[in-house]
């Protein structure tokens, strides 16, 4: 369990991502749900398991109640459940009790919190719901499963000098120039740029994407250990927050999605936000890619400069949940 941080919130979901009685499969620290939403925007978590012959409940529709609210309908037999994990047995007219246990999420506006069960440890960040509230949200994208531990990836999200290697065909990068990272224990925040190589008119065109890269990339990457990576970007047209969420699925599974927000300076701002959007997604690609071509456990023999945000990642693990005395400032 330590390798997945047990006592860590975890964004499970936007409520964009569920649609409007139709269950979803979730797995959170080797566990699978069911979500889904009904028509007042109630979520509901149940495990996935029917109690009768282990259907798959995510595999099952919803049913709408009077009061608006929905329950699960298994595929196998048809058993429906509500909410609580109760039921109402052929040819009786009563609810059974609980015959499954609810899954604790915290919805803070369209975020869908959860600690998985376990017992919490650390605060849920107050990051997005500033961003929600500052920010238009754009949508989301790249929601994969990755088979790869929770520190690979996070490892991967917190590596300033991937780009050259893994989103090479992408950003054009020719240099990481490191301004400084802030550690504030489970809390960081890294500045950096990257000068990009020109790009001709006719590739341009070809590949509209292209338009969005700068000469020079400025980024700040906000860091919140260890379910959230932000990416702040600001663009002639308009600024943009990409936030990084990762669950732990199992000790092998790891789940990574895009949810992006953006403040227009200009009104065409709109129009690029599929651009935007497909950027990210095309990044989260490259990233799965390589996570998937990596030996695990290899040790690591070389260190290059700028791993200063591996390193803290390192350290908050090994740590976790206690908070190290920050020491990775510069
Ligand atoms: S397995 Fe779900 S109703 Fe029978
Ligand atoms: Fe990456």
């Amino acid at each position: 369990m330590k390798s997945m941080l047990a006592g860590a919130p975890w964004l499970l979901a936007h409520k964009s991502m569920l649609d409007v009685n139709k269950p979803k499969k979730f797995s959170i620290y080797g566990s699978d749900y069911v979500l889904w939403k009904d028509t007042t925007g109630k979520i509901n978590a149940l495990p996935n398991a029917c109690p009768h012959m282990g259907a798959m409940l995510s595999e099952g529709w919803c049913e709408q109640k009077k009061d608006n609210s929905s329950v699960v309908v298994c595929p196998f037999h048809a058993l429906e459940f509500d909410g609580e994990g109760c039921t109402i047995l052929p040819d009786s007219q009563k609810k059974t009790i609980p015959q499954l246990q609810p899954l604790e999420l915290i919805i803070q506006g369209d975020f869908i919190w959860s600690y998985g069960g376990q017992e919490p440890k650390t605060k849920i960040p107050e990051i997005l719901n500033k961003i929600a509230a500052e920010y238009d949200f754009i949508g989301y994208t790249a929601d994969t499963s990755v088979e790869t531990d929770l520190l690979p990836m996070l490892l991967n999200m917190h590596d300033y000098n991937h780009q050259n290697g893994t989103h090479r065909p992408l950003f054009r990068i020719t240099e990481v120039k490191f301004g400084k990272f802030i550690d504030n224990g489970h809390e960081s925040h890294a500045f950096y740029d990257m000068p990009t190589a020109p790009t001709a008119v006719a590739e341009k065109i070809k590949k509209p994407d292209l338009l969005l890269i700068q000469k020079e990339i400025k980024a700040h990457l906000e860091n919140h250990f260890p379910s959230l990576v932000i990416f702040h970007g600001e663009t002639a047209i308009g600024k943009v927050a990409q936030c990084h969420l990762f669950v732990p699925e199992s000790e092998t599974r790891t789940r990574t999605y895009v949810l992006m927000f953006g403040k227009p300076k200009l009104p065409v701002f709109k129009i690029f936000s599929k651009n935007i959007l497909n950027f990210a997604k095309v990044v989260v690609e490259q990233d799965t890619d390589i996570l998937q071509k990596i030996y695990p456990n290899t040790p690591q023999k070389i260190k290059l400069n700028n791993e200063v945000g591996m390193d803290w990642v390192r350290r908050n693990f090994e740590n976790w949940p206690e908070i190290a005395e920050p020491n990775f400032s510069k």
